[in-house]
């Protein structure tokens, strides 16, 4: 009984730490340099962790030069909350390798972000395709981006940079405050830790 119970404590314990991805890190240490803006807006907006173990995950991360644009002045006067709910516009709930988004891209679709997962409804999708010289867009109804390259690609996340900041339209009235996005899952194994070392005494 007490082996199970290690083996669980020990098993529990590495599903809490190991295998966490952080996204601003990965992105301050691009070689290209091209996307420390995202870096500082990710932390900012406490999405840091992504636990590949729970979560599929493909990010579109706009450049610097696109949070530079005059297209995305909009962008910087935003709240936090909505700067958080524009970041997790730019996320999608599915692995898309640099294969699988040429593949998925040879007919235009429309794809849910977070961001529709948020407001539950069908609003603040991505609609994407390739363009006639081959290149896969991003867009959603007002912006049109690039994906200019891959930053980050392993079975479950895939991180693409793109030379736009698909800033939406209009944004929800009421948006839930940011969350540290799978730090709670962390948080979480720890709680199993600490319920299975209490078993473990009273056992
Ligand atoms: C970084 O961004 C600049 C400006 O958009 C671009 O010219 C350059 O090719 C990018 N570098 C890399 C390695 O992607
Ligand atoms: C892409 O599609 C082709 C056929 O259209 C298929 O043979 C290939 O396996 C697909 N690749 C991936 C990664 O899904
Ligand atoms: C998605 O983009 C393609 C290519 O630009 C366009 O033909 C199509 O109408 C768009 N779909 C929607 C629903 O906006
Ligand atoms: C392909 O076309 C798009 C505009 O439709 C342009 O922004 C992009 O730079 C082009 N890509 C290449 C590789 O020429």
């Amino acid at each position: 009984m007490s082996l199970i119970t290690i083996i669980i404590i020990i098993l529990s314990s590495s599903s809490s730490s190991s295998y966490i991805i952080n996204l601003p890190k990965i992105l301050r240490e691009d070689a290209s340099h091209n996307y420390t803006i995202a870096s500082s807006q990710f932390l900012k907006t406490h999405i840091y962790y992504i636990n590949p173990r729970i979560q599929q995950l493909t990010v579109f991360v706009p450049d610097n030069q696109a949070f530079a644009d005059a297209s995305a002045a909009g962008y910087k006067i935003l709240s936090i909350e909505d700067k958080y709910f524009v970041l997790k516009c730019h996320m999608i709930n599915n692995y898309l390798s640099p294969s699988l988004l040429r593949n998925y891209t040879k007919m235009w679709h429309l794809h849910a972000t977070m961001g529709t997962s948020i407001t539950g409804n069908e609003k603040y999708t991505l609609n994407m395709t390739t363009t006639v010289n081959g290149s896969v867009e991003i867009s959603n109804t007002v912006v049109r981006a690039i994906v200019t390259g891959t930053i980050y690609d392993r079975y479950p996340v895939a991180v693409y940079g793109v030379n736009q900041l698909l800033l939406p339209r209009e944004l929800p009235v009421i948006l839930p405050p940011p969350t540290a996005d799978v730090s709670t899952t962390a948080v979480c194994g720890f709680k199993i830790f600490a319920l299975l070392f209490f078993i473990f005494l009273i056992v």
